[in-house]
């Protein structure tokens, strides 16, 4: 039984976490629940109806790292940079949500149906990242092509929640949309907020600052990380990552080219037999998931959705796919836990 530590607990990311710990998901002898100071002594177990064994809340400061195997931070890049090499330093197990440490070679990029080889052995500095929300869908949908017949390039273009803006962002949404409606001819907002601009009725396609080449934040890392799991170093993948007035669940439109051809059978059995995928083939009705029928069902929350299945008949090496899945639960809380499951499995928590 583990004794598990999961920092940014009050936060969206924090919650999923706890929840799916209550549901059982990896035997925890003991969770110890951690957010900023302003947080501590909050009674989450009584918030939300949790029943598995919480400790009291507290400030991440005071997270003592020999009463812990495993931490799962959620709490932003800022956080993770600060705590993360204390806690790992002392021989806790870092499963880390942030974007600090991704991309260092000496740190696993995870995803446990795509990668689960790069934990074959216990990483040195004990950390461990969860990658990008968009891009664990994105590479659970393109791992079996790869598979089926070679990738050669990628483009993607996302649909990203409000949920992806943590806590504040669903706020921001639900009271711009219901200000909004009750005063449709008022002027337009400012620009700023969690998203930069207003986001109630509208489509945002910045997510993240721009580099010098004008690429956002959010498309570096869904240009980047992929290519660290599938450990295809060369891959081309372009992005245009966008947030739509969405309350939950990212979706994605995504065009691959393959080494060879394939049908549009071989890629839909392909994808259907893969676990934790659902395949909507062109014969289902309708044929491809939408946010909301996701976010709906505790079990579809826990898949990644792939329809619209397409192979351009001019060349069977062009592949058009339509993915979707719940950024909380499938592209942070379900990964991160499903790495301190694989970690429990190589015995390195016992
Ligand atoms: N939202 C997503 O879809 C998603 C997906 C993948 C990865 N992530 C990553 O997961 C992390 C959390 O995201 P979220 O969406 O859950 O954000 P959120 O809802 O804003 O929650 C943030 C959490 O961090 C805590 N926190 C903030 N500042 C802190 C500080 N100075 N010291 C200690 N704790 C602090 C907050 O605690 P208080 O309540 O005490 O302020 C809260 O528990 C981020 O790194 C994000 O990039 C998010």
């Amino acid at each position: 039984m583990l004794r598990i530590a999961v920092i940014g607990a009050t936060g969206a990311v924090g919650r999923e976490c706890l929840t799916l710990l209550d549901g059982g998901i990896v035997p925890a002898a003991r969770v110890a629940p951690a957010a900023s100071a302003r947080s501590a002594g909050r009674d989450l177990a009584s918030e939300w109806g949790l029943s598995l064994p919480l400790a009291p809340l507290t400030a991440v400061e005071d997270v003592d790292p020999d009463a812990v195997d495993v931490a799962v931070l959620c709490a932003g890049a800022e956080v993770s940079r600060r705590e993360a090499e204390r806690l790992a330093a002392a021989g806790v197990l870092v499963v880390d949500n942030s974007s600090a440490f991704r991309m260092r070679p000496d740190v696993p990029l995870v995803v446990p149906q795509v990668n689960p080889g790069a934990l074959a052995d216990r990483p040195a500095c004990n950390l461990v990242s969860n990658p990008n929300c968009s891009t664990i869908q994105l590479v659970r949908a393109l791992h079996p092509l790869h598979e089926l017949a070679g990738l050669e390039s990628v483009v993607v273009a996302t649909y990203q929640a409000a949920s992806g803006g943590g806590l504040r962002g669903l706020e921001e949404l639900a009271q711009g949309s219901s200000r909004l409606l009750s005063a449709p001819g008022a002027p337009p907002e400012e620009a700023g907020g969690r998203f930069g601009q207003p986001l109630p009725f509208n489509l945002v396609p910045e997510i993240g600052l721009q580099d010098e080449t004008g690429l956002s934040h959010e498309e570096r890392k869904l240009v980047r990380e992929p290519r660290k799991i599938l450990g295809l170093p060369g891959l081309r993948v372009a992005a245009t990552a966008v947030r739509v007035p969405v309350f939950h669940c990212h979706s994605e439109a995504v065009h691959v080219r393959l080494r060879r051809p394939v049908t549009a059978e071989a890629v839909e059995d392909a994808l259907a037999a893969t676990p934790g995928l659902r395949a909507y083939r062109r014969s289902h009705s309708p044929s491809y998931p939408m946010p909301r029928s996701v976010f709906a069902r505790s079990e579809d929350r826990a898949l990644v959705h792939v329809g619209r299945i397409r192979v351009e008949p001019e060349d069977p090496t062009a592949v058009a796919l339509w993915v979707v899945a719940d950024n909380l639960r499938v592209g942070a809380a379900l990964n991160a836990l499903q790495i301190v499951e694989l970690a429990a499995k190589q015995g390195w928590l016992s």
